[in-house]
């Protein structure tokens, strides 16, 4: 039988792909034949533990870069030694983010700005040099952003976060009906509560009124959201553009609390 989902050939970059869901993304990714550029700000997992030395492990191909997503110069000569190196970009995996605490009143200048700079500047530099080098090769690519669903919905005491997100998700439509044409797909996955570091900062108590909320009563895991970008990094996608795939156990779509009647 064919393999739905064959990825060798390709040459993928994941941004934060050093750990939690960026780390699943680039496993799954050289799961499938990919050759993974993990870019990270740090190796959060070093040597024999980080994702590159897991892939190349497993029989995959991957290498890392040190890359700063909010550092304009240095995305666009990161992106553009990975496509010398590698004869092109295949797909893109917007990953890097941050996340700050805090209401209107309670966010600094600084904390606003740092948000802004990695979470949508990031996005930004990054996918124009992803789409700059997908569109010198003529061979059309994936981009993939990870925004969340406080992109798409209020989350109470994250205005920087949430405001950040949701900037990724029209820059994701928009990119993605301008470059549709030239077979150049940008969609956006919206993860729900993911058991990552980041997430680290919920205490017991905050985290199970989260899963209570949540239809199907759990987190997920950080592969769960690498499934769904795999899906939007293959061909099964082709005809998919500027779409935001929530992947969060329902949590848009409705709350969970049966009002029972006679
Ligand atoms: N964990 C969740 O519940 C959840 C939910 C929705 C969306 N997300 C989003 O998923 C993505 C990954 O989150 P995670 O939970 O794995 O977080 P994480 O903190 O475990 O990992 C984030 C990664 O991004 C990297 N990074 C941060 N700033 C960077 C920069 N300036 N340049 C390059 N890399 C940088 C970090 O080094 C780290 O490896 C983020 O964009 C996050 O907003 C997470």
């Amino acid at each position: 039988m064919e393999n739905v989902i064959d990825l060798s050939g390709k040459t993928a970059v994941v941004t934060g792909g050093s750990r939690g869901i960026g780390r699943a993304v680039a496993l799954a990714l050289a799961g499938q034949g990919a050759f993974v550029v993990i870019a990270d700000r740090s190796d959060w997992k070093a040597g024999d533990e980080s994702t590159t030395a897991e892939i190349l492990r497993l029989g995959g191909q991957a290498t890392s870069k040190n890359l700063d997503v909010s550092d304009a110069a240095e995305v666009d000569r990161t992106m553009a030694e990975i496509d010398q190196e590698h004869s092109g970009i295949d797909i893109l995996v917007n990953n890097a983010g941050v996340l700050t605490a805090g209401s209107v009143l309670e966010t600094s200048n600084d904390q606003w700005r740092h948000q802004f700079a990695v979470n949508v500047d990031g996005t930004f530099f990054c996918m124009r040099a992803g789409i700059r080098s997908m569109r010198a090769h003529g061979r059309g690519g994936k981009v993939i952003n990870v925004t969340s669903i406080s992109g798409l919905r209020a989350n109470p005491g994250f205005a920087a976060y949430c405001s950040s997100k949701a900037a990724i998700v029209n820059l994701t439509r928009q990119a993605g009906i301008d470059y549709g044409a030239e077979g150049i797909n940008v969609n956006s996955v919206a993860p729900g509560f993911v058991e990552t570091d980041m997430t680290a900062i919920y205490d017991s108590p905050t985290r199970r009124a989260l899963e209570a909320q949540t239809p199907n009563g759990r987190w997920a895991m950080p592969k769960q959201i690498a499934d769904a970008v795999l899906f939007l990094a293959s061909p099964l996608a082709d005809h998919i553009c500027g779409e935001v795939l929530a992947v969060d156990g329902g949590w848009l779509v409705g709350t969970p609390v049966r009002i029972e009647s006679d």
